[in-house]
């Protein structure tokens, strides 16, 4: 029995290739540097899926892929895979996941690399991170966070969690076209379930003056309307990471499905004072470059 698990298309690839370049690039800088190559290295996979992916014909995620049995599919590499790979690898592993099954396809990857140090957890990625970034000391831990959800399943809360730490460097998938783009309904503003899931999600109401604008109606009635763009909901999220991360990337990677719509954008913040310029020069070469 495989645990299949489908999802992207080419985006996938082009979002997994910045990663593999910037862990790369992070761990050659703590493995050269003396100051760098005394602090405990983790890298963490907070939707980590199962190790691998198995190409789909569709390019946006599948939100219920199946457990099948087929031997001759074609498998792929996922995030957790290509951080186990590394020439220089971290020092230690923590891949989170809510799915059984997943959590099972990776306690089998980690079995494939018995010389790393390999924590798997089952449950939302919201609340085991919490803990693990109040357990860790972060005076001598230095991190790189992924954070690949499908959805808004990350909460505003750990975002600043994750900054407040200053020792983390965080890659997000931040779900634009097949999220807050979607919940951004058109002639009127949200209904409330879907503005607080906004709201929780930028941590801020603000959202709401920003993505909608006032009109008066010959009756005198005010009203609402949409007025974001890609482009307004990239600024603003772009800003909301500004105000807790030391550096944020301004070029976040735009993944497109084969019809050219944007449904992600992978953004990059460092939260390290005296790391962060480093690893935005890093993460602004590999965001601009990747093809
Ligand atoms: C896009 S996939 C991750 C792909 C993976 N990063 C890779 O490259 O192979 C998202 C994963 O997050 C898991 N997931 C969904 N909600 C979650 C949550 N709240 N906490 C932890 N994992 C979650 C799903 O089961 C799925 O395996």
């Amino acid at each position: 029995m495989t645990t299949q698990h489908q999802f992207g298309g080419d985006w996938t690839k082009r979002k997994l290739e910045a990663l593999r370049k910037y862990l790369d690039a992070y761990m050659k800088i703590f493995t050269a540097n003396e100051k760098a190559k005394s602090f405990h290295t983790v890298y963490v996979d907070a939707f980590a899926g199962t190790g691998y992916r198995t190409p789909t014909d569709s390019d946006e995620p599948s939100l219920f892929p199946e457990l099948t049995e087929q031997d001759n599919q074609e498998f792929l590499k996922g995030s957790a895979s290509i951080a186990l790979e590394m020439d220089k690898p971290f020092k230690e592993y923590l891949f989170i996941e809510q799915k059984q099954s997943h959590v099972a396809a990776l306690e089998h990857l980690k079995k494939q690399f018995p010389e790393r140090r390999i924590q798997i957890k089952q449950g939302d990625a919201n609340t085991i991170l919490h803990t693990w970034i109040r357990e860790t000391n972060w005076r001598c831990t230095r991190a790189v966070v992924f954070l690949d959800p499908y959805g808004m399943q990350v909460e505003w809360s750990l975002i600043e969690a994750i900054a407040k730490t200053e020792a983390i460097d965080l890659w997000l998938l931040f779900p634009l076209g097949v999220g807050v783009n979607r919940l951004l309904t058109k002639c009127a503003p949200p209904p409330p379930t879907f503005s607080d899931r906004l709201t929780r999600f930028f941590g801020t109401e603000e959202w709401r003056d920003r993505f909608y604008h006032r009109q008066k109606t010959i009756f005198d009635e005010e009203v609402e309307h949409k007025s974001a763009t890609f482009d307004s909901i990239r600024d603003f999220f772009i800003e909301r990471l500004e105000t807790v991360f030391k550096a944020v990337a301004k070029n976040p990677l735009v993944l497109t499905n084969s019809r050219n719509n944007p449904i992600y954008l992978l953004c990059f913040a460092a939260g390290n004072p005296k790391g962060a310029p480093t690893a935005l020069k890093i993460a602004d070469h590999i965001l601009s470059h990747q093809t």
